[in-house]
């Protein structure tokens, strides 16, 4: 089957977060099981296309409203993802730095579909199916139905996962006319709350709905920020399938980003090493636990609570505990965060930023990695930490829940808990610090057990691909 991938991020190419991860990795697992998968994606101005070859393999012309605009798309020469790459460059809306974050936003995302859709409506014959990941590209399946220039494609099935529903697009009705001339009649499948709701446009319009775990599907129903009442209604459409976590680039044995690499016969050694080189670089004490935090400062992550969690539990702890932090996000939490370094120095440390080669020696010289997420559609994190031996704490909620057990459990490994609070955060601490210091027998068999965890990607790969079959036309 011919599949195309439609994402604002693919690792390593533009990556913010999961989607990235899974978009660089899903084709790759795709094409090794036999199928022909492609990543199509905006052309922003990253590393990654300065340091590889490119070919044009399309030049087109069209408009955004009244703006005529000149695109172009070009192809990575050498497969060096394991998947055929392609980029659409737009003067003026993609050509920047980052991959959101401009008061344009829109107009970008809007203007990336419609240049994807002409292309396309050049091409020879059609693909077997095209898989829109998040809002960014949630208009393509209306779009390739109800406007009047791209109805040829109306007929190739469409998949929209949803990586997050927290973000939504939301389009005024003013901005109507960014799309291009569409069936009038049609509006209610581009609305949701008297706005143009581009993510519940395309749970409406694509033919399957897929989300990154079981758990977090149920919870859509019922906290999906506004569309509960939408995935109540489409439940017959929406499929959850968990992610995978693509080994070449998450292994301990053989990460480029450690010089000390461990598999599971060795990893107390292993890792014993990696945190002896992380505890020196940021100040802190190597024989005492080391509990971290990876990600975006924000509300969904809780990250709110990191720095009075943090504090309650060192007081609770008596400095018996390292917490290490590594993210950037609200400017209030990244300020506290980093405050705090003054209080408990030699015990605590942050590094604000986004810093993929800190990640992995994170990953692989922490002992606990802390998830205390409100809203989690599958959360990597965990997966990467289990792959390294690092025990997960994490709240029960959607993916975090499907896929990390409690060590009270039998054969557990991890630790849950309940509620995104203080409490919870310190009393998970006080676990983990135990489990530390009074049963590391046990905490050596935990971090065995975890490593042998399949979470590869092969699993999954065969439900999309069940999917795709199931829409064949
Ligand atoms: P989300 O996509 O919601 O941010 P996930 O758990 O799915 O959460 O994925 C987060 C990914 O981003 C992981 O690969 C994680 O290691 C990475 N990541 C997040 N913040 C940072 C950061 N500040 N530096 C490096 N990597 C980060
Ligand atoms: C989103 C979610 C995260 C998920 C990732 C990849 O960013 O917040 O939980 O793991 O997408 O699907």
């Amino acid at each position: 089957m011919e599949i195309i991938h439609l994402s604002a991020e693919c690792y390593p190419v533009a990556k913010a977060g999961g989607l990235g991860d899974v978009v660089g990795a899903l084709p790759k697992y795709q094409n090794k099981m036999g199928h022909y998968a492609k990543v199509v994606m905006p052309m922003y101005r990253t590393k990654f296309l300065y340091q590889h070859e490119w070919d044009v393999d399309f030049k087109g012309r069209t408009n955004l409203a009244d703006w005529w605009f000149d695109f172009t798309v070009i192809k990575e020469r050498n497969n060096t993802l394991g998947f055929d790459l392609f980029l659409i460059d737009i003067n003026g809306l993609l050509d920047r730095e980052n991959i959101y974050g401009y008061a344009d936003d829109t107009q970008r995302f809007v203007a990336f579909q419609i240049a994807f859709v002409n292309w396309l409506n050049h091409w020879q014959h059609k693909p077997d199916v095209l898989h829109c990941h998040d809002y960014h590209v949630g208009l393509i399946p209306f779009m390739i139905r109800y406007c009047y220039d791209y109805n040829r494609l109306a007929d190739i099935p469409t998949v929209l996962t949803i990586h997050n529903a927290q973000y939504q697009g939301w389009m005024g009705w003013d901005q109507s006319n960014l799309i291009p001339r569409w069936d009038t009649w049609k509006g209610g499948l581009l609305e949701w709350n008297k706005t143009i709701n581009p993510l519940a446009s395309a749970v409406k319009n694509a033919w399957k709905v897929t989300t990154v775990s079981w758990s977090y599907l149920e919870e859509l129903r019922y906290n999906s920020n506004g569309l509960e009442a939408l995935f109540e209604y489409e439940r017959g459409k929406c499929v959850g399938i968990l992610n995978g976590i693509d080994s070449d680039v998450w292994n301990p044995a053989t990460d480029k980003f450690i010089q000390d690499n461990y598999d599971v016969e060795n990893v107390d050694e292993g890792k014993q090493m990696n945190k002896e080189i992380l505890c020196k670089e940021f100040n802190l004490n190597p024989q005492k636990p080391l509990i971290i935090f990876i990600g975006r400062l924000v509300g969904e992550k809780a990250a709110d609570l990191l720095p009075d969690a943090i504090v309650s539990a060192m007081y609770t702890m008596q400095g018996n505990v390292n917490f290490l932090v590594l993210g950037s996000g609200e400017p209030h939490v990244e300020w506290q965060l980093q405050q705090l370094t003054h209080t408990f120095p030699g015990n605590y440390n942050v590094m604000i930023g986004y810093n993929e080669a800190l990640s992995h020696l994170m990953y692989a010289g922490a002992d606990f990695l802390l998830m205390p997420s409100r809203v989690e559609p599958c959360g990597l994190n965990q997966m990467y930490a289990m792959q390294y031996g690092t025990v997960p704490m994490v709240r029960s909620t959607g993916g975090l829940k499907d896929t990390v057990t409690d060590m009270g459990e039998w054969q557990g490994w991890g630790i849950r808990f309940n509620h995104a609070s203080i409490g919870d955060v310190v009393h998970a601490t006080g676990r983990a610090v135990g489990l530390f210091y009074n049963d590391p027998e046990s905490l050596t068999k935990m971090r065995r057990h975890m490593m042998q965890i399949d979470n590869s990607w092969e699993n999954s790969v065969q439900q999309y691909l069940n999917i795709y079959q199931s829409l064949k036309i």
